[in-house]
């Protein structure tokens, strides 16, 4: 079930943040709960729950233009449940009037992989990470779900 998150969310965030295998933040202290406040009550962050559990989540950054997180739990991966994130998040950038939207990933990752098949252009390395962007345009409006938030 995709549902908006909402503050006393953030702890479970972190879990699935910090369960995966790729893209392990380098210095964790780089993300703090003010980073993950300010995303839950802006633009609003997209999560996945099965059986009232969160399984993944995602997050877009209006103010830069990129996807600042997508996140599935190992074991959850391969169900479309990033795809649907991914849409939200794109819809989210889309809306704030966002033409172009970029991201990075770390190389031959399942994540480098993932953006490919979605669509998105390697263009070039940002902080040692590859560059991904989308056109966003308004004639290509995103699929996302039929947001009940
Ligand atoms: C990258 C990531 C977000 C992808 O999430 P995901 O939920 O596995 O993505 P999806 O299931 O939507 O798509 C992945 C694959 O499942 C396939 N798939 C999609 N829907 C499916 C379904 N209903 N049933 C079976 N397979 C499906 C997709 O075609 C895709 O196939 P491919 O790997 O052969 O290309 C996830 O692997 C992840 O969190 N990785 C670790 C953290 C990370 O690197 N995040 C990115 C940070 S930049």
């Amino acid at each position: 079930m995709l549902r908006k998150a909402v503050v006393g969310d953030i702890a479970a965030l972190k879990l699935v943040r910090s369960s995966v295998v790729e893209n392990i933040l380098s210095d964790p202290s780089k993300v703090t709960d003010d980073d993950y406040e300010w995303f839950v009550t802006n633009p609003g962050v997209a999560i996945w729950e099965e059986k009232g559990i969160i399984v993944g989540f995602s997050a877009a950054d209006p103010r830069q233009g990129n996807i600042w997180a997508l996140f599935v739990t190992l074991g959850f991966e391969g169900k479309g449940i990033g795809s649907r994130l991914l849409a939200e998040a794109c819809s989210c950038l889309q809306s704030a009037g966002v033409e172009r939207a970029w991201l990075t990933t770390d190389p031959s990752t399942r994540a480098e992989r993932f953006y490919r098949a979605a669509g998105w252009e390697h263009v070039g390395e940002k902080d040692n990470e590859l560059l991904f962007e989308l056109s966003l345009s308004a004639d290509q409006r995103v699929e996302s779900s039929s947001r009940s938030w």
